[in-house]
């Protein structure tokens, strides 16, 4: 049997549903999927890398999917995959304005390492809205509309003093 790791990296400042609906779908996919949170430097995070990485490990564990795991990575992602010998990286895509952006970055990814695909997963109907930035604005003004769990929201609640 083929063996298929893939990667689902991102930043996860805050992991959201719509996160969470793209992991479960990727392990269908995949033997083992590793959800991995970039140090993303060039991004202003509110969250710390230990607490994206707290935050994300405790939503996968309630996930209960023993081929799902979680780690950190700093420097290109492709370095990464090679390291922990993934061939798949997996993106969600949720409007035409990701699909630019994430085609360049795939194909750039390609260009350092032909032997990664990525692969586009389409954002599923109940979680095309969600997204950790629309999360951290709307937590700023007391709602979250459901989009992340409540151990997220009240980390999100904490760290914005809202409430
Ligand atoms: O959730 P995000 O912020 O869209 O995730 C972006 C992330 C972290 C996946 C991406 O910025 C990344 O992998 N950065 C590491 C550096 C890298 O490999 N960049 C791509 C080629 S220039």
């Amino acid at each position: 049997m083929i063996q298929r790791l893939a990667i689902y990296p991102g930043s996860f400042d805050p992991v959201t549903k719509g996160h969470l609906d793209i992991v479960v779908r990727t392990s269908k996919l995949a033997n083992h999927v590793i959800v991995a949170i970039g140090k993303a430097h060039d991004k202003r995070l509110l969250f710390s890398l230990e607490e994206r990485v707290a935050l994300l490990t405790s939503e996968i564990e309630g996930l209960k999917l023993p081929s799902v795991s979680v780690a950190a990575y700093d420097g290109l992602l492709v370095d990464y995959a090679r390291t922990v010998g993934a061939s798949i990286l997996v993106r969600g895509l949720r409007t035409i304005a990701d699909f630019e952006r994430e085609k360049t970055m795939s194909a750039l990814n390609h260009a350092l390492d032909p032997t990664l695909e990525t692969i586009f997963l389409p954002a599923s109907e109940d979680t095309r809205l969600i997204s950790s930035s629309a999360v951290k604005e709307l937590v700023r003004y007391g709602k979250t509309l459901g989009f992340v769990s409540d151990a997220v929201a009240q980390a999100l609640f904490k760290k914005l003093e809202v409430g």
